[in-house]
């Protein structure tokens, strides 16, 4: 009998291109750091987002703003020793890419040399198709992200719906088209109506991941922390929770303290 490890096969984004195809969905979460992403591989997610949330659910930054080309790079390189399955793809941070073609090239070849992850993401329309096209010149693969990108907060005000006016919506639209044209390899729709984000993945080839964008799209997304529920104050309608880890974890550490405190931990049976 052989004793050999199966090694699971790597989803790529031709694994992708193939499921929309097949009209399977696609399943993406995200993971920043060794140990959940080692979990949340081994339980068949097809896409891990290193996304630049870490700057919210793992440094406490109100925004995504200030996170680091550096710190997204020391959390993707985790994620990828974590790995064996899914495709890895890395937020390119803000301020790293827009309006400077040059360097959204050499900032997408850090991440893919420095972390070893499969392909990169950024935020926006038309203003980053020259980066997404110079990023494609060395053979990065490059997924987009249209409707609530929260990189532009400050210009949006607030976390509100996006592209319910026809005007915004018509823009939408045509900035998914010009990323296709462009080379991305796949789109993330954030918080969009259900039918537009439909419409998007009917007309386009490439398969479209949505975060509360319906499930007329090709895949979802969520933020692990807030799907498994260990951040309790964020709740918008989008989000299910499939599990309540803070109530987990704050029981687990209670009882942990009071057990200390009370002498029962260690016993006989856990001491030397
Ligand atoms: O940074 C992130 O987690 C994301 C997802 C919300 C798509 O971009």
């Amino acid at each position: 009998m052989s004793t050999a490890k199966t090694e699971a096969k790597r989803v790529t984004t031709h694994t992708l291109q193939e499921m929309k195809a097949a009209g399977q969905r696609i399943a993406m979460l995200t993971a920043y750091d060794y140990s959940l992403a080692r979990l949340v591989d081994s339980a068949g997610v097809d896409v891990i987002l290193v996304g630049d949330s870490a700057s919210n659910v793992m440094a406490g930054h109100e925004t995504t703003l200030p996170i680091t080309l550096d710190q997204m790079i020391y959390h993707a390189s985790a994620v990828v020793r974590g790995c064996e399955r899914a495709l890895i793809v890395v937020d390119l941070p803000f301020g790293t890419y827009q309006g400077d073609t040059k360097r959204a090239l050499a900032s997408a070849i850090r991440i893919m040399k420095e972390s070893g992850a499969h392909a990169v993401k950024l935020e926006g329309g038309r203003e980053v198709i020259g980066s997404v096209e110079r990023i494609l010149t060395a053979g990065i693969p490059v997924m987009g992200h249209l409707g609530l990108t929260p990189q532009s907060i400050y210009k949006f005000g607030t976390y509100v719906v996006r592209a319910r006016e026809q005007e915004e919506a018509d823009r939408l639209r045509e900035d998914a088209s010009l990323l296709e044209q462009a080379g991305c390899f796949a789109l993330v729709l954030e918080k969009i109506p259900a039918g537009l984000a439909g419409e998007v993945a009917g007309k386009l080839q490439i398969p479209i991941i949505g975060i509360g964008a319906g499930n007329k799209v090709d895949g979802q997304v969520l933020v692990l922390h807030d799907m498994l529920g260990i951040n309790k104050e964020f709740n918008p309608r989008f989000l299910r929770r499939y599990a309540d880890l803070h109530e987990v974890i704050t029981g687990a550490v209670s009882h942990y303290v009071a057990d200390v405190r009370s002498r029962d931990f260690p016993n006989e049976h856990e001491q030397y």
